[in-house]
C-alpha cells in the first residue's frame, strides 16, 4: 500500500464521502472530467509563495498536511494530457490546485510521485493510450506512485476495466454547479488564456462519445465569464480563447442574459484583450450575428471552426448533424459575405459506416466549395454506446486509409493555392515562439495561421508586430518582420 498523501485526492476528484477510505489506499483513482470534480470547491488560492512556505512545512491539523520525512520528492505531480483543448484546460485547473497546495510540477513520471493521466476517448486509439500506460505501471507493481485517471476515457469506460486491476475505484461527484471556476488554474499558455464557457453537449451526432463522457450543456453565467476575463487581462493575458464542444450554442443562464454573440463582443472590449478567440461552433447554431460580431469589431479573432463532417446529405442524416449539405454551405456563404475575410477550418469523419465511394466524392466537392484554410479529418471510429455502434463498422481500416488520404490530398492542394495568395500580404503576430535558429520566430495571426519569420530583434515573446509574408507552405507561411 502506498504512503497516504497530504493532498486529498478526493479534493481533485470529487469522490464521494463512501468512497474516501478508498481513494486514500488505492494505487490509481478513476474519475470523470477535472471541470466536472469541484477542483474549485478547495478554499485555498494558488500563490506561489505561499506554496513554497508550505512545502516546507508539517502541518497536522486536521489531516491537510502530512509528515513525510522526504518533503521534495513526495510532493511532486506530473499529468498527461490528451484530446481537446477543454481537456487542456482542465488539466491546467488540476495542475492549479495542486500547486495551490504546495506541489510541485515535475516533467517525467519517474520525478513524479502523484501520476495523473487527463485522457480522452474520441476515438478507439486515443482511448487506448491511457491502458497503454497504465500497463506500463502494471509491469512494475512496486512502482510507490499514486496513479489517477481523469477525462473521458475514465467517465466512458474505465471504471470497469481498471478494477479488474486490482485497483479500487472513486466514486464521482457531477452536481456541483460551480465546474466553471477557475481561481486556481496554472495556465500552460503564458499569452492565451482559455476560458469554458460551456460544458457539455446536447447534440446527439451518432458516432460521438461527448454527451456521455462530458454530459448535457451547461453554461458559464455572462457575469461570470466577464469577472474572469477581467482577472485574466489583469495577470497580462491579452488573448482570450472560449471554450466550448458547442461554444456558441452558449446560452447564459441569467435572466435576460447576453446571446453568445453579445457575450463575443462584450469579452472583446474588456480593457487589456486584443484578440478573442471561439472554438468549436456548431453549425445549426451558426448564426449571422456572430458574422457581424466579428465584422464590427476588430478584436474578435477572423477565424471559425466549423466542423462539416461530410459532404454528402445522406452521410449527415445518419450522423444525425441536423443540417444538409446545402445548409452547411448557406453557412459558409455568410461566413464569406463578411466585410473583412474570416478563415474558415473544419473536421472531416470518412468511413462513416455505409459510405459510398459517391459519398467520398461529396466530400471532396465540398472541400472546393468551402475552401477551408485547414482540415482535421479522422478515420471513423466506433465507440461506445454511440448510437452508429449498431450500424456496423463497414468499411475496412484499410479503404478508411484511403478515403483519409485522398481527402487530405485534396485540402493539401486548396491549402497551398490559398497561402500562395498570401504571399505579399502583412499580418499581426502574435509572437509565441522563438527558433532555435537565432532570429528566427514563430507565431500566429488573428486568422490562426502559423508564421514563421525573421527579426533582427530580440525578446518578442508575447509581441504583437507586423510580419510580411514571403513564402507559403501548406500548413504555415514565412515572412519578416516589418520594421
Ligand atoms: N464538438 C465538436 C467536435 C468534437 S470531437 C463538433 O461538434 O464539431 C472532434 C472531432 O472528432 C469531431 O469533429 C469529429 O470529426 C471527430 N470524431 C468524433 N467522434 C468520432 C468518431 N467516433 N470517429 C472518428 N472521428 C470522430
Ligand atoms: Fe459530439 Fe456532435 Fe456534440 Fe460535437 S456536436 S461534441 S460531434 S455530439
Ligand atoms: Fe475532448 Fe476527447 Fe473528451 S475530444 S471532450 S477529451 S472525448
Amino acid at each position: 500500500m502506498p504512503p497516504s498523501f497530504d493532498v486529498r485526492l478526493d479534493d481533485l476528484t470529487g469522490a464521494r464521502a463512501e468512497s474516501r477510505e478508498a481513494a486514500q489506499d488505492s494505487d490509481s483513482i478513476l474519475a470523470g472530467p477535472p471541470s466536472e470534480l469541484g477542483v474549485n470547491k478547495s478554499p485555498t488560492r494558488h500563490s506561489p509563495a505561499k506554496a513554497a512556505r508550505r512545502a516546507g512545512s508539517q502541518h497536522h491539523g486536521d489531516g491537510a498536511w502530512s509528515t513525510h520525512p522526504v518533503l521534495g520528492d513526495e510532493r511532486t505531480f506530473y499529468i498527461e494530457t490528451f484530446g481537446c483543448q477543454m481537456n487542456v484546460h482542465d488539466s491546467e485547473k488540476v495542475a492549479g490546485v495542486l500547486l495551490g497546495r504546495g506541489y510541485q510540477q515535475v516533467e517525467t513520471v519517474d520525478a513524479a510521485k502523484l501520476v495523473f493521466y487527463n485522457t480522452c476517448s474520441i476515438r478507439e486509439k486515443a482511448a487506448q493510450k491511457v491502458f497503454s500506460r497504465l500497463g506500463e505501471f502494471r509491469k512494475h507493481p512496486d512502482h510507490g506512485k499514486v496513479i489517477g485517471v481523469l477525462g473521458c476515457v475514465a467517465q466512458q469506460e474505465g471504471l470497469a476495466q481498471l478494477e479488474a486491476g486490482n485497483r479500487r475505484v472513486t466514486g464521482l461527484d457531477t452536481d456541483t454547479d460551480e465546474t466553471f471556476e477557475t481561481e486556481m488554474t496554472r495556465r500552460d499558455n503564458p499569452f492565451r488564456a482559455y476560458l469554458t464557457i460551456i460544458e457539455g453537449c446536447d447534440k446527439s451526432c451518432s458516432y460521438c462519445v461527448v454527451p456521455y463522457t462530458r454530459g448535457p450543456e451547461r453554461s458559464r453565467s455572462s457575469a461570470s465569464v466577464l469577472e474572469e476575463v477581467r482577472k485574466l487581462a489583469g495577470a497580462g493575458y491579452s488573448e482570450i480563447q472560449l471554450l466550448g464542444q458547442t461554444v456558441n450554442s452558449y446560452r447564459d443562464p441569467a435572466p435576460r442574459g447576453k446571446t453568445f454573440a453579445e457575450l463575443l463582443v462584450t469579452v472583446a472590449a474588456v480593457p487589456g484583450i486584443r484578440r478573442v478567440r471561439f472554438t468549436t461552433s456548431h453549425p445549426r447554431d451558426f448564426g449571422r450575428d456572430i458574422v457581424e460580431a466579428i465584422d464590427s469589431v476588430p478584436a474578435l479573432c477572423d477565424h471559425v471552426h466549423l466542423p462539416v463532417q461530410s459532404g454528402s446529405t445522406r452521410v449527415l442524416r445518419a450522423m444525425q448533424r441536423t443540417y444538409t449539405r446545402e445548409e452547411y454551405l448557406e453557412k459558409i456563404a455568410l461566413i464569406r459575405s463578411a466585410r473583412r475575410p474570416i478563415s474558415v477550418t473544419s473536421d472531416i469523419i470518412v468511413g462513416f459506416p455505409g459510405e459510398t465511394e459517391q459519398d467520398v466524392a461529396e466530400t471532396l466537392s465540398l472541400l472546393d466549395a468551402a475552401q477551408y484554410d485547414g482540415v482535421f479529418a479522422f478515420q471513423y471510429s466506433p465507440r461506445p454506446n454511440t448510437a452508429s455502434l449498431q450500424m456496423g463498422d463497414s468499411i475496412p481500416e484499410e479503404e478508411k486509409g484511403r478515403r483519409l488520404a485522398i481527402v487530405q490530398d485534396r485540402q493539401r492542394e486548396i491549402q497551398v493555392a490559398r497561402n500562395n495568395e498570401l504571399v505579399g500580404q502583412t499580418f499581426e503576430v502574435l509572437v509565441d515562439g522563438a527558433s532555435r535558429r537565432p532570429g528566427q520566430w514563430t507565431g500566429r495571426s488573428s486568422s490562426n495561421r502559423i508564421l514563421n519569420f525573421s527579426s533582427p530583434h530580440s525578446d518578442l515573446l508575447g509581441q504583437y508586430i507586423q510580419v510580411r509574408a514571403t513564402g507559403a507552405s501548406p500548413n504555415s507561411l514565412v515572412g519578416e518582420q516589418i520594421i
